[in-house]
């Protein structure tokens, strides 16, 4: 079964006196798969919103019709397998981290366990063990992403939509979201991305979208859509005699040389080295930390196993494009082993264990204010 299936779908917004203002979105008929990491672009008000809308109920399309996992939109029954990072998080300002994702733990009637473990968990997947007692008002643009994300995976969703996610992130927060969406990926959860960072998508998605005034103008998997398959690129050891016979040779079959450079680190792969060098020699931060793997409860117990054994083995040669470099000096945004093989002790344990102490932080730990949480919960008990 798909896990959307939109038929000419289409929303046209019309104004105060029922006019057709807006064809925001245009017969789309487009399919997502179980497994599938999907990039959805186009420039600002090409219907990317107006279509994530759709497919959560929010909004009513004008004619066509979605399917997601095979029911309406606003099926209830469906809610609990969906996680949603709009474009924006509308949090609230006076809840620390653990208090935010507490509170929607409890949205999904998580039972007190099960919302603390997870809790814990996101929190340190995330980066913001140190910051987690402070309120969400005070964090700074990117660290409240990350809490989006966070609050996006509370509930374990099969399906994950993500409106701009890596907007305001760092470069290491950006390719720890992409590691993150693309272990998801792995682990069997399909997730919709939409994104105006062309390379970001490139670097996660499976199959991406272009959308266009409402209407889809190609679709395909990146590898169909990008590669020039009437040239060829080879990348060998600097080597001055062999290069000029290859010229020659080239010349003599009658070729053409169209380009000759040498391979560039790209910048992201610069800055990670840079800040990771920065990190390994313990230079002091009061933002978010880097971190490395996906927090165990996501994804069921028993697939998270051979996945993480799979990245066990992973973590033990350099992560791709960032080999170690001349030096000798380790890339610093790869799976880290013994964080790794800790995960893989025995799917049951992870579940058991408590989690690790955080480091000292010059906060006092403390719980969810249960106070605030009530109140907002409208007073209720803990519900099983
Ligand atoms: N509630 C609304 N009422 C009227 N018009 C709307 C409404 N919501 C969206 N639109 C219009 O629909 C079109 C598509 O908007 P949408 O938000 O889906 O674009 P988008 O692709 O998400 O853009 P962006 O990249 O800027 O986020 C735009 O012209 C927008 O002005
Ligand atoms: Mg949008």
């Amino acid at each position: 079964m798909k896990v959307i299936e939109c038929i000419a779908l289409t929303k046209v917004f019309q104004d105060f006196w029922g006019r057709d203002r807006v064809r925001a979105v245009d017969k789309l008929d487009l399919d997502i798969n179980p497994g599938e990491v999907f990039g959805l672009l186009g420039p600002n008000g090409s219907g990317k919103s107006t279509t994530i809308k759709m497919l959560l109920g929010l909004l009513y399309p004008t004619s066509g019709s979605a399917r997601v996992f095979g029911k309406q939109p606003t099926d209830t029954a469906i809610k609990s397998r969906i996680g949603f990072m709009p474009e924006e998080s509308y949090l609230y300002r006076f809840l620390n981290a653990r208090e935010t994702l507490d509170y929607y733990g409890r949205l999904f009637k998580l039972d007190r366990h099960e919302r603390r473990r997870r809790t814990e968990q996101l929190i340190d997947m995330i980066g913001l063990k140190r910051a987690a007692n402070r309120p969400v008002g005070t964090y700074s643009k990117g660290m409240a992403r990350r809490i989006g994300l966070a609050q996006a995976l509370v509930n374990d969703p099969d399906f994950l939509i993500l409106d701009e996610p890596t907007t305001g992130l760092d470069p290491i927060g950006t390719r720890q979201i992409k590691d993150v969406i693309r272990i998801l990926g792995d682990r069997g959860k399909t997730v919709l991305l939409c994104s105006h960072l062309l390379a970001d998508v490139e670097d996660v998605c499976d199959r991406v979208a272009i959308m266009y005034g409402g209407k889809l103008q190609k679709l395909g998997t990146c590898e169909e859509l990008l590669t020039q398959n009437d040239e060829t690129q080879i990348t060998f050891r600097k080597n001055e005699k062999l290069l000029s016979r290859v010229r020659e040779a080239i010349g003599q079959n009658g070729g053409e040389i169209i380009s000759e450079s040498h391979p560039t680190l790209r910048l992201e792969e610069l800055f990670l080295r840079v800040v990771g060098q920065a990190q390994r020699d313990q230079l002091e931060t009061s933002g978010a930390e880097s971190t490395v793997g996906v927090s165990a409860f996501l994804g069921g117990d028993h697939r998270g196993v051979d996945l993480v054994s799979s990245l066990v083995e992973a973590g033990k040669k350099p992560a791709p494009g960032l080999a170690a470099d001349a030096a000798g000096t380790a890339a610093p945004a790869g799976p880290k082993t013994d964080v790794l093989e800790k995960l893989t002790a025995k799917a049951d344990d992870v579940a058991k264990t408590k989690p690790e102490e955080p480091k000292p932080s010059p906060i006092p730990s403390r719980q969810p204010n249960k106070a605030v949480l009530d109140r907002l919960m409208g007073g209720g008990e803990d519900k099983p």
